[in-house]
């Protein structure tokens, strides 16, 4: 069992967090079991209540923790790692394990203003077919993804049924769209009224705001503007040493 260091420069809270983080990831608090209550912890590691309360309300807040009101405190799942390579949502949740689901919540075509006109490199009031969906991995909603797709591309496409299916192999095998190359923007926000309910998330509650731009044979065909849930998604990537930095460590 860990301990708190009073004489650590680290706070007390923290210190905390991190003893209750390694019950977690040792999974002696498994996935939805109850974390002791805020007066065993108080008891057990001799901590006032203000102190037991910051380090749960962070890991809360962090994602690592639900509160469940009337019944206490529980562990949440982990996070899922977004992934950083061109892959559908529906193979992405397929390979881990989880049921992707999508909900159409708008469906429209429009004509591509000056910035979608540059975006997709075509001639401005060409029709851009929207679709907004929800989500879902297991029924739980994941994300809001609003793609917009040139219907120079995929003339059919407002025509074509996508609730619970997979844009991707639509656009693959009836337009024989596949991609060879994307890039990703990814960015800190708040959930805004809409998208919270959507999201099951309390209103102001952090998103991921990404931007997806898939490309075939070096033209844009989807520009994707989604809106994920920050407490289910995290990002990890591996570091690169530069070069240079390299060299220099060798002298
Ligand atoms: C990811 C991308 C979206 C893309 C979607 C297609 O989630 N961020 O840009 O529209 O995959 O997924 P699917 O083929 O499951 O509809």
């Amino acid at each position: 069992m860990g301990k708190i260091d009073p004489s650590s420069p680290v706070p007390k809270y923290f210190q905390l967090r991190e003893i209750l983080l390694d019950l977690i990831e040792d999974a002696e608090l498994p996935v939805d079991a109850p974390i002791p209550s805020e007066r065993e912890l108080c008891q057990r590691y001799r901590l006032s209540r203000m102190t037991v309360r910051q380090a749960v309300d962070h890991l809360v807040t962090e994602g690592r923790l639900y509160r469940v009101p009337g019944k206490g405190t529980f562990v949440a799942r982990p996070k899922i790692e977004m992934p950083l390579r061109l892959v559908s949502f529906t193979e992405d949740m397929r390979a881990r394990g989880l049921e992707p689901g999508a909900r159409d919540l708008d469906r429209r075509t429009t004509p591509a203003n000056a910035h979608l006109a540059r975006v997709f490199d075509v001639p401005p009031g060409t029709g851009v077919h929207v679709v907004e969906r929800l989500r879902t991995a297991d029924g739980e909603p994941m994300a809001v993804e609003r793609s917009h797709i040139p219907l120079t591309v995929a003339p059919g496409l407002p025509d074509t049924p996508l609730s619970d299916a997979s844009l991707y192999d639509v656009l693959e095998t009836r337009f024989g769209i596949v991609f060879d190359a994307g890039e990703q923007t990814i960015e800190a926000g708040i959930a805004d009224t809409a998208d919270a309910r959507l999201l099951d998330l309390a209103r102001g509650s952090a998103v991921l705001l990404l931007q997806r731009r898939s490309f075939m044979n070096g033209t844009c065909v989807e520009l994707a503007v989604s809106t994920y849930r920050a407490d289910r998604y995290q990002l990890h990537s591996a570091l690169e040493i530069p070069r240079r930095s390299r060299a220099a460590t060798r002298q």
